[in-house]
């Protein structure tokens, strides 16, 4: 085929090589538009009715639709209306904007299509040489630690806590993979109240129940309380049950609070247990030698999620799970029928298959786009990517602080603030109520998106400093939004 194309109309989804070019340059084309002209628009609209219906209603075409008219289409009614997170003034959640070189790769590694599930071609090496930059980030990169890439830090901390399942079951002698639970102990895991909810899916998914995801209060500063784990361990082991599993928090969902790993650690080896860190948020704080004492311990830790699309711009999905003992967790999931059994070092064999690490089978290409990602910042600029959210979020505090309508609810240790507004002479559960209509009315307007946390029963505005791009002046815009919805809100009264 040449640039004017076959000689013959290709069929979809072959397109003529021209077509190709084109198609090609116009969505890159599209994509640069989308993120340069990103500032310029809305934060967050939510959509019409219309747009709504438009969407919901498409018909499947009968007769295939041009390339052409299909990005014209992608132009008109799909990118006007993003979730928000590539804007600098999107402080929602833990969603940061991906960074551009990752988006680039991400067409590219769509190009290429293959299957990580293994094998002996590039893209494996790259997974390979991807997460040991995430283990040196941390100092787990010891003789025998292995990480694979996963959807994100819900399917991390799922496969960190099998992990510990088999590791436990084992040791009892239990086939869990052969048998199930099925006349085992009851296996107990200890976490605190602020955990992700991802902790409690991965526990009733392992059959293990989340009751026995023990929520263990926290302190003042919302770091798991360390007596009152060992109290929960003790009280468990009276009553008979198998405790297996600590699981820290290095950023909690809703305050970024770090538990103290080094306590964690030292009654996780006391005790036999094998201690998880949930470090979806903060893992990548071990960038910020400011943080080493609280987050240089993770380079001791049984397992760790670690999500490179939360913290280091990498685009979604990208996360990654490290286990100490990488022939363990191999052991915990490796299951290879004959049509996929390979030689090693023959064929298409190559070093052993991530699949056998992990649920997926086949797996995406996620390594090209954190690799590309991390390769444009080097090690220095992931640093300092890091270091600027970590400060961009004590500004925000500082602003917080100085402005007397506003409250801070909680410490700050990474990049998230919690605040609210607060009139002189509201009760708590008034301020409930108006600081949720603060923050629903703000993700309308666009202006800025902040989210919502409960802290101690308590709802506080919540707002994640992880655009690389966000500076002062948007804090500043963030800060007197939320001071001037709160006197509207506050003068319409309850609604
Ligand atoms: C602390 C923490 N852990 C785990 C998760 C789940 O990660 P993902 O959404 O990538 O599956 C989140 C998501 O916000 C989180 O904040």
């Amino acid at each position: 085929m040449t640039e004017s194309g076959p000689s013959h109309d290709p069929q979809p989804p072959a397109v003529s090589d021209a077509e190709l070019r084109e198609t090609f340059r116009r969505a890159a084309d599209l994509a640069a538009d989308h993120i340069i002209e990103m500032r310029s628009r809305p934060v967050f609209q939510p959509m019409s009715g219309e747009e709504r219906r438009g969407i919901l209603s498409m018909p499947f075409p009968e007769e295939g639709l041009s390339p052409a008219a299909i990005l014209d289409a992608i132009a008109e009614h799909i990118l006007p209306r993003p979730f928000g997170n590539g804007h600098p003034r999107f402080f929602g959640w833990a969603n940061s904007p991906p960074a551009p070189v990752g988006v680039a790769a991400e067409m590219l590694a769509a190009a290429m299509d293959p299957s990580c599930a293994g094998g002996d071609h590039a893209a494996i090496y790259l997974e390979h040489a991807a997460v040991r930059w995430l283990l040196e980030m941390v100092g787990m990169d010891e003789p025998g630690a292995f990480g694979l890439l996963t959807s994100g830090g819900s399917m991390a901390n799922l496969t960190g806590l099998a992990a510990a399942r088999h590791q436990a079951t084992r040791a009892d002698g239990v086939d869990v993979r052969r048998d199930g639970l099925t006349g085992a102990p009851r296996y107990v895991a200890y976490a605190s109240t602020q955990v992700h909810s991802s902790l409690q899916k991965a526990m009733e998914l392992l059959g293990l129940g989340r009751d026995a995801l023990r929520l263990v209060d926290t302190d003042g500063a919302f770091r798991v309380d360390t007596a009152a784990l060992r109290e929960a361990i003790r009280r468990d082991r009276a009553a008979g049950h198998r405790p297996f599993c600590v699981v820290a928090s290095a950023g909690t969902v809703n305050t970024g609070a770090i538990d103290d790993m080094g306590a964690l650690l030292e009654i996780s080896r006391e005790q036999g247990l094998w201690l998880h860190v949930d470090g979806a948020i903060g893992a990548a704080g071990a960038l910020d030698e400011r943080l080493h004492d609280r987050l240089g311990p993770l380079a001791r830790v049984d397992s760790l999620a670690f999500d490179p699309h939360k913290c280091l711009s990498v685009p979604v999905e990208c996360g990654a799970v490290l286990v100490r003992d990488g022939e363990l967790l191999r052991d915990a999931f490796s299951l290879v029928p004959p049509y996929l059994r390979t030689t090693p070092g023959t064929g298409i064999g190559g070093p052993p298959w991530f699949s056998e690490y992990g649920f997926q089978q086949t797996r995406g290409f996620r390594a090209l786009k954190l690799w590309a990602a991390l390769s444009h910042m080097g090690r220095k600029g992931a640093a300092a990517l890091i270091r600027n959210q970590h400060d961009r979020a004590a500004e925000l505090a500082a602003m917080v602080d100085e402005a007397p309508p506003l409250e801070r609810m909680a410490p700050v240790e990474l990049s998230i603030v919690c605040f609210r507004y607060r009139p002189d002479g509201a009760g708590d559960a008034e301020l409930d109520s108006l600081n949720r209509r603060i923050v629903d009315e703000l993700q309308s307007a666009g202006r800025v998106f902040v989210t919502g946390a409960e802290l101690d029963g308590r709802f506080a505005i919540r707002a994640a400093t992880l655009h690389y791009g966000t500076t002062a002046e948007d804090l500043r815009v963030l800060v007197d939004e939320v001071v001037a919805e709160g006197r509207r809100a506050a003068n319409r009264g309850a609604p």
